[in-house]
């Protein structure tokens, strides 16, 4: 579980009374950019971040469905979330819930009919009606669904005036997916691939620059099937909307993209890893599996050799790329043979960080009719031994930085005074003593001390504004 809360401009120019909003966003980074974005929406309402939903006027779940007891959790807050609400009413006052995100998208009605005192359930396609649908909470309409897949495209009618996300930004470019993984619900949560306009980007790229922006992450569920419609009517591909951004936005300093899949790495986004230098060295590239049997099974239409040589074509154009991938352990009809071939792929490839689970049955999913499912002990002893070989290479990576010049972007004031944090092109914390008018700043750092989670520094040449 991942609490946030997106702080928003405080300057309210309509005058509609104060309203306190939590949301608490669960999964992945889409989820984080559209609970800012409903932030952003809800703002001419009045509302205003609050950092618990004690004493919030409304509260928003962002939900994530993509693995186990995703519902089970979301029912669980809200069973909190109820008494909350019932105190609220006991002292005269109105407290409205909203589920967003996957989980309302793929239970809908079943939510409302398990939970009855939530008052809106929207999916992730029409977060942009968001502010219709609170304005008539407000007015005193109950049990509000809109979980449709709309022909609109929220992101026309979601507001240009976006709270300032910092120094790091996220900024989706393309939503759902057509691939259809065996395993996975997003094809029917997020619904089918949609790339949003070039121009469209860059204005919204242009913006987040304008807003204090120096690294930008394009996101989406299978980003580099982007094929967005360009200014002269063709279609642009992932590397040409990199190529563009790159040239065309002065002050943006870093570009990244996630998540891939491997069958979209085309020729002209490797090359771009090759040419265009503000393009991050760090790719986030899931395989899930190293055997071809469980590969064919899981519909990912890649074999292990394609992934393998695909790095190779990768390394070559960017010799200090590192990857991180996702694994799944115990796919139904997983065999010892199968695993034992995951862990020879990730030997080989070298991974610098992966986020690895145990394969969870996603109803709807046709994985999950699987007479062969795998057994829960066995799923268990796999991922622990996968981890443990991930873990190992991680530190392994992290630890090759001793002694060396990395470029830093510096972020935020660290846990120690005079320190900050930043972050490296590899995605790594780096903490170093800097002060604090360098935050937004690149600037070279000699590490000097490797710790599990992040590394340490000192700056490489005196910093001139230094006090
Ligand atoms: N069970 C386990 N892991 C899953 N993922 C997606 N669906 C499932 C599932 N049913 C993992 C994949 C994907 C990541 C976002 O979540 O590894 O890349
Ligand atoms: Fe899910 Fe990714 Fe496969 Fe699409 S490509 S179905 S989002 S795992």
């Amino acid at each position: 579980m991942r609490p946030s809360l997106h702080p928003i401009s405080a300057d309210v120019t309509t005058h509609k009374p104060a309203r306190r909003l939590h949301i608490q966003t669960w999964g992945c980074q889409m989820n984080v950019y559209d609970s800012a974005r409903m932030a952003d929406a809800l703002a001419p309402l009045g509302y205003t971040p609050h950092p618990t939903p004690e004493g919030a006027d409304l509260v928003i779940l962002n939900t994530c469905h993509i693995r186990e007891k995703a519902t089970e959790k979301v029912f669980a807050e809200l069973g909190r979330l109820k008494r909350l609400k019932d105190a609220r009413a006991k002292a005269g006052e109105r407290m409205l819930i909203a589920v967003a995100g996957c989980v309302a998208q793929a239970e809908g009605a079943e939510l409302l009919r398990r939970a009855p005192f939530v008052d809106i359930v929207l999916g992730p396609q029409t977060t942009h009606r968001l502010p219709t649908l609170v304005a008539r909470a407000e007015a005193g309409e109950r049990a509000l669904l809109d979980t449709e897949f709309p022909p609109e495209d929220k992101f026309d009618h979601l507001p240009e005036e976006a709270a300032p996300q910092g120094f790091t930004a996220f900024l989706t470019v393309q939503e759902g997916c057509d691939r259809f993984c065996s395993f996975c619900v997003v094809p029917y949560t997020r619904g089918a691939e949609f790339s949003r306009p070039v121009a469209a980007v860059l204005a919204e790229a242009r913006r987040l620059v304008a807003q204090g922006a120096r690294e930008i992450t394009l996101l989406g569920q299978n980003v580099n099937a982007y094929h967005g419609e360009a200014p002269d009517g063709s279609e642009w591909g992932l590397a040409r909307l990199i190529r563009e951004l790159a040239d065309r936005i002065p002050g943006l300093a870093r570009l990244r993209y996630t998540t891939s899949h491997p069958v979209d790495m085309d020729e002209a986004l490797i090359t771009a890893h090759r040419d265009v230098p503000i393009l991050m060295p760090f790719l986030h590239l899931p395989v899930q599996s190293g055997s071809d049997r469980v590969l064919k099974a899981m519909n990912r239409r890649h074999t292990r050799e394609d992934y393998l040589r695909l790095v190779d074509r990768l390394r070559a154009a960017r010799p200090d790329l590192a990857l991180s991938s996702d694994f799944i352990v115990g796919h139904p009809g997983e065999t010892e043979e199968d695993f034992a071939a995951t862990l020879d792929l990730v030997q080989r490839v070298g991974f610098a960080s992966a986020f690895s689970f145990k394969y969870s049955p996603r109803p709807g999913t046709p994985a999950a009719d699987r007479p062969d499912q795998v057994d829960e002990a066995t799923k268990e002893r796999r991922l622990a031994e996968l981890q443990a070989l991930l873990r190992d290479q991680q530190a392994r990576f992290n630890a090759s930085f001793l002694g060396r010049t990395i470029e830093v972007l510096f972020l935020e004031p660290g846990r120690h005074p005079g320190q900050l944090v930043g972050r490296s092109p590899w995605l790594q914390p780096v903490h170093a003593q800097a002060p604090a008018t360098l935050a937004g700043d690149l600037r070279p750092v000699t590490i000097t001390a490797i710790h599990p989670n992040s590394l340490a520094g000192r700056l490489a040449e005196p910093a001139l504004d230094a006090a």
